[in-house]
């Protein structure tokens, strides 16, 4: 009797601890200035865009920060060359990496509009893809809803059920097999992507990363179930085990994270067409002319693509 109940008061009092994670990093406003770097590479998926630096997102206001909002955009202005660079845009990715960790992130608005492809990720490009990657907010030309993902290295499979809202696609996440799809998870609504996200105040994506796991939920602006820790923002901690069933959840059944996953960066970019959203049978299902033409043609198509972010939050 004694043993027993000794045990199970550490075993409660070890998943307690485990779910309930400090705030290390409250990003608002300026914030973002100091966490993330600017990326101006070449667009690695092949993108009508051209990646600025920090002080030209800042000269053109395709960044654009006060007290409690982070905007970061495409061009809208400048009709392109169709022999010269791509549409300005934006690249951030956080100067820390981290490994376990809850991340929340507090968004309004996401760029839509025929050929944006906005992405909210964490990976290591160093050694890309064999230290995973997980997608917690990814889409193409505004058709949700959205798909949360993890790419790996060979070896890492997702059992088909699973305690989730979602719907799982395919189950390897080996970035080497099926072109690279990775093991999706579809979510339950349309609010979690492109004009139906913005249209209802957009809302909050969180992820756990832990060794054996890594959770990603979603709620709506107005959703009643949004976990206070959450809703509130900036709250000193969070407790991950009181807030339900995950959207995606990724467990360890068949993929050993400490092995696929290593220290992530938070990756914030938005591209325009490339391999996914200019893809030939992909874009024009729902898109006029062809993507590149688009691009090139139509600045003003692309004044609502753009995000705005309340926070990130990271608690670890
Ligand atoms: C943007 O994000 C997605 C992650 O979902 C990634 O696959 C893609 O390579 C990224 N593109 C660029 C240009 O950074
Ligand atoms: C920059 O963008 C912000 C947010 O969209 C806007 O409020 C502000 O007026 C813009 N500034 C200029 C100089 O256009
Ligand atoms: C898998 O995760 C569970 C908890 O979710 C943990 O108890 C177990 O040790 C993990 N297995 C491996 C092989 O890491």
């Amino acid at each position: 009797m004694k043993t027993a109940s000794a045990i199970s008061l550490l075993s409660l009092a070890g998943s307690a601890f485990a779910a309930t994670y400090p705030l290390t990093s409250n990003i608002v406003g300026p914030g973002f200035y100091d966490a993330f770097d600017f990326q101006a590479i070449e667009d690695p998926t092949e993108g009508r865009v051209n990646y600025v630096n920090r002080a030209t997102a800042q000269a053109q206001n395709l960044t654009y920060a006060s007290r409690d909002t982070f905007i970061l955009r495409t061009d809208s202005k400048t009709v392109l060359r169709p022999d010269g660079p791509g549409r300005n845009s934006v690249r951030i990715r956080t100067k820390k990496v981290y490994k376990t960790h809850v991340a929340v992130f507090d968004v309004r608005h996401i760029p839509q509009g025929c050929g944006t492809w906005p992405a909210i990720w964490e990976t290591n490009e160093a050694v890309w893809p064999n230290g995973g990657e997980t997608d917690i907010l990814e889409g193409v030309n505004d058709q949700g809803p959205n798909s949360v993902s993890l790419h790996t290295g060979p070896g890492c499979v997702m059992p088909a059920t699973r305690l989730q809202t979602g719907t799982s696609l395919q189950l390897n996440c080996d970035a080497n097999a099926n072109d690279n799809s990775g093991c999706g998870v579809k979510l339950n609504t349309d609010l979690s992507y492109g004009p139906q996200f913005n249209a209802a105040g957009g809302g909050w994506y969180a992820t756990e990363r832990t060794p054996n796991f890594i959770k990603v939920w979603f709620w709506s602006r107005n959703d009643p179930t949004v976990p206070a820790d959450v809703k509130k923002g900036g709250a000193a901690t969070v407790n991950t085990d009181k807030w339900g069933t995950p959207s995606a959840f990724f467990p360890n059944t068949s993929c050993n994270f400490k092995k696929h996953f290593n220290e992530h960066n938070i990756i914030i970019n938005l591209t325009l067409c490339g391999d996914w959203a200019g893809n030939e049978y992909v874009y024009p299902s729902t898109c006029p002319l062809t993507c590149v033409d688009h691009v090139n043609s139509n600045p003003a198509a692309f004044k609502d693509a753009y995000f705005d972010i309340a926070a990130v939050r990271i608690y670890s």
